[in-house]
This record gives structure tokens, sequence and C-alpha cells, in this order.
């Protein structure tokens, strides 16, 4: 029995340490850009990909996630009494757009926990998941790009983009090779030196997985930093099953680490349609 995919992951309980401060009290999932948060981009990209589920992994000091995704009742009666119809609209959207559910991660022992921490809610079916700290934005969302091959193939998939060589020690590198115009993915390593790293593609927060990845990710004993990784798991699914890449088109930003997130904000910020002017005007003499 094959499934349609319609289940989406977000393991959202790091520590956010490469924010601290701003992470102490606030989830590095709810920073914002412009005026949204992190966690809500990657969410109407899910839900424009046509998959309608939503899994939020969360942790300790992460109850702002759920706040957000939640009807506040009493904010959106002051903003109808107010007449503020376009903001009441913007709000009152958010709790009412997807079916959100969350889990904890009780101890935050690395992504690939995080996901597995996810299983029992997502059962046998094929499963998408998604870091919402690598902000994608283009005219096919990402993870509909990652779809268009699964369904085509059945088979997991992973987002990749191109990285220059003294970036490779911060990402998860492929091994991949042409199969019949598909890019088959045969193995990763976790942030390689540019000498050893297999390719310049890096593995950039979005996936889709057949459930056989769970099984994989039960045996996955800590690997780097002493976190049960990821991409250790997804190896050993690649020895058995079809994995592909999809080198993603759009504009990305890895928006988990200081200076992209100041990007997407100043590039973003530039072209709002209601603020944009203003920031060009008030930065122009600064530059
Ligand atoms: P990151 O490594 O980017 O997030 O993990 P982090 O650990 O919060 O950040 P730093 O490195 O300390 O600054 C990628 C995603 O995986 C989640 C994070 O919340 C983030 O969305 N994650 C990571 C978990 O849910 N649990 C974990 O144990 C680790």
């Amino acid at each position: 029995m094959t499934y349609p995919l319609r289940k989406i992951v977000f393991p959202a309980a790091g520590m956010g340490t490469r924010f601290l401060p701003a992470t102490k009290a606030i989830p590095k999932e709810m920073l914002t850009i412009v005026d949204k948060p992190l966690i809500q981009y990657g969410v109407e990209e899910a839900l424009e990909a046509g998959l309608s589920e939503v899994m939020i992994v969360t942790g300790r000091g992460k109850h702002a996630i759920e706040d957000h995704f939640d009807i506040s009742a009493e904010l959106e009666n002051n903003l109808r009494r107010a007449g503020k119809d376009a903001v009441y609209d913007r709000i009152s959207r958010i709790a009412r757009m997807a079916n959100v559910a969350y889990i904890r991660q009780k101890q935050a022992l690395g992504l690939g926990h995080a996901v597995l921490c996810a299983a029992p809610w997502v059962g046998n079916e094929p499963f998408g998941v998604s870091l919402a700290d690598e902000l994608i934005l283009g005219e096919t969302p990402a993870m509909q790009q990652l779809r268009a091959i699964h369904e085509a193939t059945g088979a997991s998939v992973i987002a990749l983009a191109e990285v220059s060589p003294q970036d490779t020690h911060k990402y998860g590198i492929v091994k991949a090779h042409d199969d019949n115009g598909r890019l088959r993915l045969t193995s990763m390593i976790e942030k390689p030196a540019a000498d050893y790293a297999p390719s310049n593609l890096a593995i950039i927060g979005r996936y889709i997985f057949t459930p056989g990845l769970f099984e994989r990710l039960q045996r996955t004993r800590p690997g780097m930093n002493g976190e049960i990784q990821l991409t250790d798991a997804i190896n050993e699914l690649a020895r058995d099953e079809e994995v592909y890449g999809v080198v993603i088109k759009g504009q990305r930003f890895d928006a988990g680490n200081p200076g992209g997130f100041l990007a997407a904000n100043a590039l973003l910020g530039l072209q709002h349609p209601e603020y944009g002017e203003q920031l060009k005007v008030s930065l122009r003499p600064l530059l």
C-alpha cells in the first residue's frame, strides 16, 4: 500500500546557541524575518506544497511556538473591535491554516533523535522534514520541488545547494551520481573539511523520507558531538533504498546563523511593500 505525502515534521527543540543571548528565552524558530517568525515561513512553504499535517518537535522553553499557532481570542476580538481588518485577517489565519500537533524531545540529543520522536505520529507513511532556520524563497516552494521527485519515484529525496569549498565544514555533504537524469545519493558526511568533501553539494534542511528511515534512526548511535545525527541514518537508508537529491531553485538564507539571518532581514526588509522604501531612505546616508 502506498500513502500520499501529507505529513511534515519540524524539529524545533534545539538550543539555538549561535543566537545567544537572543535565544535564552525565545525559541530560535520564533526569531523574525521582518515581521514573521521563521517557523511560520516554513509551515507556509509546506502548506503551499500540499502537505497538510504538521508536527512540531519542541522542548523546554518553546511554548511561544505553540502560542503562535493557537487561536488568541482576546487579540482577535480586540483587532475586530478596533476595525483593524487587515491585521485581523493575517493573525486569525495563522491558527487556522494547518493541523498542528506537538511532541516533546525531553533532551536535545540531536536532529536525528528529534525526528525519531515524531515516529509514532508519522506511522507507516512517507513524510517531510523541514528545518525552519533554513529560509528558502522561490517561485516553486522547496518542498514542492522535492515532492515532484518523490511522487515520480516513491523514494526519499533531499534538498541540496552548491556551496563553496570553504563552506563544506558547515554542512552535510553528499556523494552523488547521475541516475537516468536524477541525482542519486550514495553517501554523505557531516561537516567535512574541503579536502575530504565528496562534492560541493550540501544538505540544506528539506527532506522527504520513506518510513524506513525510522528503523535506521533507532539503530543510530551518538556520532559527531555526541548527538544522534540524521545524516548517519540517511547513510544507512541509502545502502538499502534509493535516495535522490535535488538542487533547489530559489533564494536560500542560512538563517540559523546570525550572518544569514541578518542578510535575510536586510533583503526582505528592502523588498517589503510597506517598509522597503522607508528603509532605503533611512539607510542611504549611512552606507
Ligand atoms: P541546529 O543545530 O541548527 O539548531 O539544528 P540548534 O542546535 O538549535 O542551534 P545551535 O547550533 O545551538 O545554534 C537544526 C534543527 O534541528 C533542531 C533545531 O531546533 C533546529 O531547528 N534540533 C536540533 C532539535 O529539534 N533537537 C536537537 O536535539 C537538535
